[in-house]
């Protein structure tokens, strides 16, 4: 008979937390050598690299701003959950030449500190080839800790504390990657203007003995009402509250445990925190309708996704300052929190995040790697972006991904118009004719028209006539947008022109007849097959190079 642990609990109170630590303990580094918790997007050298330069430029920020006597004390760098240790390794290696190469960091005496609550894996850091030598040299410690209980740090090789009792002078870096997914989290639903919070009960289908591992349990949800003062603590109340608010359907994911640790970390050190983590996760709350309860991944332990945007309004609201990425990261978010220090003292490490981070940084690197490792077809939707925010924009390779967009936008998520409308802005803003052939305003418009915006792309095709002059595929393409927007005396005028200016195009005639059905009412509104697939035919613009099909030669 299946086994159920009874209990109906909010998520953050459920025994499944306690078969997730156990599962860390009994598996210690075999966990990743063995490949069960996948570890490469998150401890590669791209991302020891990325994150160094924002510590760098932080520390950086913040020696301006400190007196001598504070630079001459250690300075703590704290992982949590350091798993496998590759990212601590690849970190400092990457960390110690820049801080070197800034004067005002070159002695600053930096201790990196790995932590994780299965004692398991910290006795296999500590047995470690790779790491003995940055222990002999004081450049790494280790230590026991738990990002649901935060305790005081004892640092197993110097004896250090770090302790709320006796904050460190100076500031503290924390740092956190795939952590906060598996760390107890609260999860509050919005559904028809009703706004309840998600209760579960842990089931295994075979019974308690037999379960080997967490693929093993399965999840009942339900719903409650949310009572007021939900939570005794009035910063996650007050979170809570802001959250509940708002139009749309979605589901909310606190991750109590969580801010109570970042509470927890603040009060480690006197200076300004910064908190660096990656995730499975989101930048913005997806809006759309819901399932049962918020989704569950099982790889050996179990994990929920992190909404960054749900952290950041909780670090605002603590008067610190929050980064996210704008868009939606295809496999990996990022995000930056800073708490203490003055708020305009850290828009250039902003900047920096969106640099190396956020624009081509590990997501976007990850994203290329998968699409060099596959089959050679089309790349996907979220590798043309990713190579596009690696080139900063820039027009010569969005023409070169022209093609490739126009097939990978047929069929877009909300989310994913979203970040195409973004990207194709940046690629907009930066273009700088030279008189060239190539047309990058018809490009950008025809991508804008395929993924239903037809008023930006009439825009775009008005500077593309302005650089270029009238001729009939972009008259076509000006029709193709009128006519999505249902001003169909507009179409019809563009049609007539293309006619006029290439008499030989073929999808202007189809058009003429489309648009009679559509003014008489008879025809099906061919907002679907037939305008997107002759859409297909765009290619780049360039000598040679036609966007629509010609008519068959006779
Ligand atoms: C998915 S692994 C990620 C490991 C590593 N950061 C990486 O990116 O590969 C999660 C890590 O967090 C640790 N962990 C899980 N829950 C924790 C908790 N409550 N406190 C501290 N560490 C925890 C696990 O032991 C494991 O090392």
């Amino acid at each position: 008979m299946a086994d159920d642990f009874g209990a109906v609990t909010p998520l953050s109170e459920s025994v499944l937390w306690r078969l997730n630590r156990a599962w860390f303990e009994r598996e210690g580094p075999a966990a990743w050598s063995t490949g069960t918790v996948p570890s490469m997007i998150t401890t590669n050298a791209v991302m020891g690299l990325s994150y160094a330069r924002v510590v760098v430029e932080f520390l950086r920020r913040w020696a301006e701003t400190s007196t001598a006597e504070e630079r001459r004390q250690p300075v703590h760098i704290v992982e949590l959950g350091a798993g496998s240790g590759r990212f601590a390794y690849n970190f400092v290696r990457k960390l110690e030449p820049r801080l070197r190469a800034v004067p005002a960091l070159r002695d600053l005496r930096v201790t990196y500190v790995m932590t994780d609550f299965a004692r398991s894996t910290i006795d296999g850091w500590r047995r470690h080839e790779r790491l003995a030598p940055l222990v002999v040299e004081g450049r790494l410690d280790f230590a026991a800790f738990d990002g649901a209980w935060p305790a005081p740090l004892r640092l197993v090789q110097s004896g250090t504390d770090l302790d709320p009792a006796a904050p460190a002078p100076g500031p503290l870096i924390v740092l956190a990657n795939y952590v906060i997914d598996g760390l107890p989290l609260d999860s509050f639903v919005h559904e028809g203007g009703v706004f309840g919070e998600h209760v579960v009960r842990v089931v295994t289908p075979y019974g308690m003995k037999d379960i080997s591992s967490l693929d093993d349990i399965r999840l009942s949800w339900g719903r409650r009402a949310v009572a007021a003062g939900r939570y005794e603590d009035p910063e996650l109340e007050r979170l809570l509250r802001s959250l509940a608010g708002g139009r749309g359907d979605r589901t909310i994911l606190l991750p109590v445990a969580f801010l109570r640790t970042l509470r927890y970390l603040r009060s480690l050190a006197t200076g300004p925190l910064l908190f660096l983590t990656a995730d499975k996760g989101w930048s913005r709350t997806p809006i759309g309708p819901q399932g049962e309860g918020p989704g569950m991944a099982t790889h050996g332990s179990v994990s929920f996704m992190v909404d960054y945007s749900v952290i950041a309004t909780y670090v605002r609201q603590q008067g610190g300052v929050a980064f996210v990425p704008p868009h939606q990261p295809a496999s990996l978010a990022t995000a930056a929190f800073v708490l203490g220090g003055q708020t305009a003292a850290w828009s250039e490490l902003g900047q920096l995040f969106t640099d190396v981070v956020v624009d081509g940084g590990p997501d976007d690197w990850f994203q290329l790697k998968e699409m060099l490792d596959g089959e050679q077809g089309v790349p996907t939707l979220a590798q043309l972006m990713a190579r596009l925010r690696a080139a900063q924009w820039d027009s010569w390779v969005f023409l070169d991904l022209f093609r490739a967009f126009m097939i990978r936008t047929i069929f877009v998520t909300e989310d994913e118009r979203l970040d195409v409308r973004l990207a194709l802005r940046n690629v907009e803003e930066l273009y700088f004719p030279i008189g060239e052939h190539a047309d990058v305003p018809f490009c950008v418009a025809a991508v804008l028209w395929r993924i239903g915006d037809p008023a930006a792309a009439l825009r775009l095709l008005a500077w593309s006539e302005r650089l270029h002059g009238p001729d009939g595929e972009r008259s076509t393409l000006a029709a193709l947008c009128h006519r999505e927007r249902g001003d169909l005396a507009a179409a019809r005028h563009a049609t007539t022109l293309a006619i006029k200016y290439e008499p030989d195009l073929e999808l202007p005639y189809q058009l003429v007849n489309q648009l009679e059905l559509d003014a008489t009412g008879a025809g099906v509104r061919a907002d679907g097959d037939d305008a997107w697939s002759a859409a297909l035919w765009v290619s780049t613009r360039a000598p040679g190079r036609p966007c629509f099909q010609r008519m068959p030669d006779a």
